[in-house]
């Protein structure tokens, strides 16, 4: 089963970051299934390396939407993207020191709850606030 399923309901009704949004579900969901079938060890810190890059060129997009717009929220909703990267390396060092370490439940604990705190609920906030001020 997919990690995380995109609803019509999270639609933003801006195409470009719709589109973005659903190449990025679909990018978690394909890192994640790799990660869960793929039982050589030595390849989970690529894995994790690759679902951290796509993650962070995601949120570095949104957060120059947000600095061009001068958006107010710009500073908690920046902190909060640091902090599922954070959790992504950290998972990633934990693995190193301790090979029996079950990351998978850590990881989907982490991007489950990022999903449905953050990218429900703030990105859509600041989705409202382009639209409002015609930045679409
Ligand atoms: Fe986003
Ligand atoms: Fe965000």
């Amino acid at each position: 089963m997919a990690l995380l399923e995109f609803k019509e309901t999270y639609r933003s009704g801006i195409d470009p970051i719709d589109y973005e949004h659903e190449i990025l579900i679909d990018l978690i969901n394909e890192l994640h299934t790799t990660l869960a079938n793929d039982h050589d060890k030595t390849h989970v810190e690529d894995i994790l390396g690759e679902l951290h890059g796509k993650i962070s060129a995601h949120f570095a997009l949104e957060e120059a939407t947000m600095r061009e717009m001068e958006y107010a929220e710009y500073k908690p909703h920046m902190e909060e993207h640091n902090k599922l990267l954070d959790e992504i390396l950290e998972i990633g060092q934990r693995f190193a020191r301790d090979p029996s370490y079950d990351y998978m439940r850590d990881l989907e604990a982490e991007i489950r709850h990022w999903f449905m705190h953050h990218f429900v609920q703030m990105d859509s906030r600041l989705h409202n606030m382009m639209k409002e001020k015609g930045l679409t």
